[in-house]
């Protein structure tokens, strides 16, 4: 007998398959019911006939609570009106175990419900498409860098630096002395660079956000590369290409997902490179023009960066920033000191910035100077500074945000949904 996956039951019609889910719904409608199965890869509508089964099998129907678990024998056929095309005429029912009253039901919950309970919501239909979207991103992701040659360097998780700023820094018990939760992987990156050329990363990094927005989480996961002997500009292209890459593959690979959320597709179509580069001032210039009040120097805020993103049907990269507002290790444009040479990529359609990064200080005296200017420690920086001493580069990287890049390739608001389990100020369970 054939155990197969539902996605495949499509290979073996007017065959006798067994396959093994969890009950979704049933209904009955006499001398016949219906089980509608789940077992990860679709949904199959399974029939039961009175004159097909034994009595004990046709007698379940009452007994198959919503999300019991089951293995179910039947023959396979082709019926166009049934969820994938596909129905099983059942043979047989074994029960594994029979769930107690399930929690979620199709009727409206709360936002705050459903994240408590998180580890059964993830089996309901959208969030189980949102994931598998993710699951896409992060597989072109790999696949991306892997094809252009780039080599795997994974960075650690305790960490002795401040990459992003002290505000926002976990610190941990380290035997005798303390530690941080890494907010980025970029510092190990630029060493990998100088030792493979090209390199990569991918894990999860944590900040102690305080601020509750859609778009922040305090445990997230970022996909970063670094290049040597590579500028802003070529750091500019890089990101551009893997961007649209990602959303390509999604929209070849994840059309019933993204049905299944009612994206609109055609705006994703639109994601193609060239993107649109302007530096800081012209986003600024933006802004004036659309009568949003900005102070000149800080950073943008979600609502300005909706603004900029709407004037583009794609990603944005905004480039040339007040130095002050960013991290030491950005490299000052060489026409004007007050200038780093960094850059954020916004998303279209208001999901904000995705992607962060830019060309790195790579001269030796220049970022002392820096990491003094940021009131950082000299000494967890030696290392780094180590590899403007030996055969220092001009190198480049960016970070990208998998749950921003997901939110807003599925179209979800918050990006809380975009991730398995969500991390923020307020939740740490389950
Ligand atoms: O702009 P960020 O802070 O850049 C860096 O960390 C660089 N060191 C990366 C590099 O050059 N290698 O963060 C990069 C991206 C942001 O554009 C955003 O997509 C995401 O990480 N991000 C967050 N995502 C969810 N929750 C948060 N709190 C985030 N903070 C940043
Ligand atoms: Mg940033």
């Amino acid at each position: 007998m054939n155990q197969v996956n539902i996605s495949d039951l499509g290979n073996y019609a007017g065959e006798e398959v067994t396959v093994r889910g969890w009950v979704y719904k049933t209904r009955s409608i006499g001398k016949i019911w219906f089980v509608i199965l789940r077992d990860g890869t679709g949904l199959v509508q399974c029939v039961v006939v009175k004159e097909k089964t034994d009595d004990e099998t046709f007698n379940l129907e009452p007994i198959l609570t919503q999300e019991s678990s089951v293995i179910i024998t039947g023959s396979v056929r082709e019926e166009a009106r049934s969820v994938g095309g596909f129905e099983l005429g059942v043979n047989s029912i074994q029960i594994i175990q029979v769930s107690e009253e399930y929690p979620i039901s199709p009727k409206e919950h709360g936002t705050d419900f459903l994240m408590n309970h998180r580890h059964l919501w993830i089996r309901s239909k959208l969030q189980h498409a949102i994931l598998r979207v993710r699951h896409q991103v992060i597989k072109a992701s790999r696949d991306f860098f892997d094809q252009n040659g780039f080599v795997l360097v994974d960075s650690p998780i305790f960490t002795a630096n401040a990459a992003e700023g002290t505000t926002s820094l976990f610190e941990v018990e380290y035997f005798d002395r303390s530690a941080y939760l890494t907010q980025s992987g970029q510092l190990y990156q630029e060493a990998g660079a100088m030792a493979f050329g090209k390199v990569y990363c991918f894990g999860p990094v944590f900040r102690a956000e305080k601020s509750k927005t859609r778009r922040h989480l305090t445990e997230f996961w970022m996909i970063e590369p670094e290049i040597a002997f590579c500028d802003l500009e070529q750091d500019m292209d890089w990101a551009e290409k893997y961007v649209s890459y990602i959303v390509q593959w999604c929209l070849e690979h994840c059309k019933t997902d993204l049905e299944t959320l009612d994206r609109d597709m055609s705006i994703l179509e639109k994601v193609v490179t060239p993107f649109p580069r302007i530096t800081y001032d012209d986003a600024v210039e933006i802004l004036k023009k659309n009568g949003v009040d900005f102070e000149y120097g800080g950073d943008f805020g979600g609502t300005d960066e909706t603004v900029i993103s709407e004037q583009f049907d794609r990603p944005v990269m905004i480039h040339r920033w007040p130095a002050e507002i960013k991290p030491f290790y950005m490299k000052r444009d060489a026409e004007n000191d007050k200038l780093a040479m960094g850059v954020d990529m916004l998303a279209p359609e208001g999901y904000g910035e995705i992607v962060g990064g830019g060309q790195r200080e790579d001269d030796h005296d220049s970022l002392i100077k820096r990491i003094k200017e940021h009131d950082l420690p000299m000494e967890p920086f030696q290392w780094y500074l180590d590899l403007r001493k030996y055969g220092s580069v001009p190198h480049a990287g960016f970070g990208l945000g998998i749950e921003r890049t997901v939110a807003w390739i599925t179209g979800i608001r918050h990006i809380r949904e975009t991730i398995p389990f969500p991390r923020t100020l307020t939740r740490l369970e389950p």
